[in-house]
């Protein structure tokens, strides 16, 4: 791209007033400036901006974040989380260079301030209908109605449908595979969210669950032609059902490529553990709808890879389920049995969907 000199002298005025002219441009490093226009301007070399204001001269660097694969650069988020964060730091360090403003670059390649920024939020349309989990709560009461298995069909096919939409891209399937482990909203860091030695673990079980998934990730990140599109966080509170088994999906989260038992566990955990939380295992009309999602799912996908690379996902959406910060009300023996369920998944290379509860024991 190339960075034009009006767009940054635009933009510095409207830092600092129109009267300010911009003298010149030079990447930093470089020893002859331009008076011009950046030609092949890439983002990650900082640039030496010289500037009039009346009858002062200034000067200032503006620096960009290279555009590259890996490292969790990979989305321009990623970078904007860089820059965001070091405009809020760097004046809290001594001897630490100021930063004077943080900013974007627009479809036009005009720069545009957002230094004023103290919280983001998103504004989305509003979607009719009810979540899912209300579903769940019916079908632990009264069982299973046929729209009921219609809606697993439709969401199963779904996942199909999406899951379809590959990518070729190995540092993005390989940041998913950390994430699981060690991202703060996954398995890592809802663990370190876990009270001090609760009496429903033993002392180092948390560690040694920690381990299996390390060595699960170092057995998945070869995979990486199994990467697709994926929602991401695809639970009964992300589901909103309206006429019959029509759905729209809410709050996709931690990428939009990932891998496709993501998504599966995020749902099936579910039908698991709102049987568990009634009978400490899986059973009725839950039971059926588990087996449903499963077998609609392979059938329509064709993936039965997936058998062998779901285990630490199942992993993250059981310590979630059992953790005493997002379901403070159950008991002991309802989150001792769901650790026994992922543990036993952890230590199985094919999880067996037909026979749910030997993982139980
Ligand atoms: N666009 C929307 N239209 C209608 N209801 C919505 C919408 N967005 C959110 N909600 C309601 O707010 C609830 C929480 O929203 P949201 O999923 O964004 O929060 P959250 O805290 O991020 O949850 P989580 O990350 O656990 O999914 C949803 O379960 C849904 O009931
Ligand atoms: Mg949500």
């Amino acid at each position: 791209m190339d960075l034009k000199k009006e767009r940054v002298e635009d933009y510095l005025q409207s830092l600092y007033g129109e009267d300010l002219e911009l003298i010149s441009m030079r990447r930093m490093g470089e020893t002859i400036p331009t008076t011009g226009d950046v030609k092949g301007f890439g983002y990650g070399s900082p640039l030496l901006l010289e500037y009039r204001l009346g009858d002062d001269q200034g000067s200032a660097v503006l620096s960009t974040m290279r555009v590259q694969y890996g490292f969790g650069h990979d989305h321009f988020s990623d970078r904007a989380q860089v820059l965001i964060w070091q405009h809020s730091a760097f004046g809290n360090l001594p001897e630490h260079v100021r930063s004077l403003d943080v900013g974007y670059f627009n479809g036009e390649g005009r720069l545009v301030s957002c230094g004023e920024a103290q919280e983001y939020f998103l504004l989305m349309e509003r979607v009719e209908g009810s979540e899912y989990f209300f579903d769940l709560e019916r079908i632990k009461e009264e069982g299973v109605s046929d729209l009921d298995l219609k809606r697993v069909v439709a969401l199963s096919s779904y996942l199909a449908e999406i899951h379809k939409v590959k990518r070729d891209c190995p540092s993005l399937w390989q940041r998913k595979i950390r994430d699981i482990v060690g991202h703060g909203e996954c398995i890592m860091g809802i663990l370190d969210d876990y009270p001090e030695s609760p009496a429903f673990l033993d002392p180092d079980e948390l560690c040694e669950i920690e381990k299996r998934c390390v060595e699960w990730r170092w057995k998945l990140r070869g995979m990486t032609d199994r990467l697709c599109q994926v929602h991401g966080d695809f639970h009964p509170w992300n589901v909103m059902f309206g006429e019959g088994s029509k759905f729209t999906v809410l709050d996709r989260s931690r990428g939009e490529w990932g891998e496709a038992a993501d998504d599966i566990t995020a749902m099936t955990m579910n039908y698991i553990f709102y049987s568990v939380q009634k009978s400490r295992h899986l059973s009725g009309g839950l039971k059926d709808l588990f087996e449903l999602f499963f077998q609609n799912y392979l059938e329509k996908s064709g993936d039965e890879d997936l058998l062998k690379v779901i285990a630490p996902f199942f992993a993250f959406r059981a310590v979630v389920v059992a953790s005493p910060t997002w379901y403070p009300l159950l008991s002991d023996d309802v989150r001792r049995t769901l650790f026994n369920f992922l543990e036993n998944v952890l230590n199985d290379d094919e999880f067996d969907y037909m026979n749910l509860n030997n993982y139980m024991r």
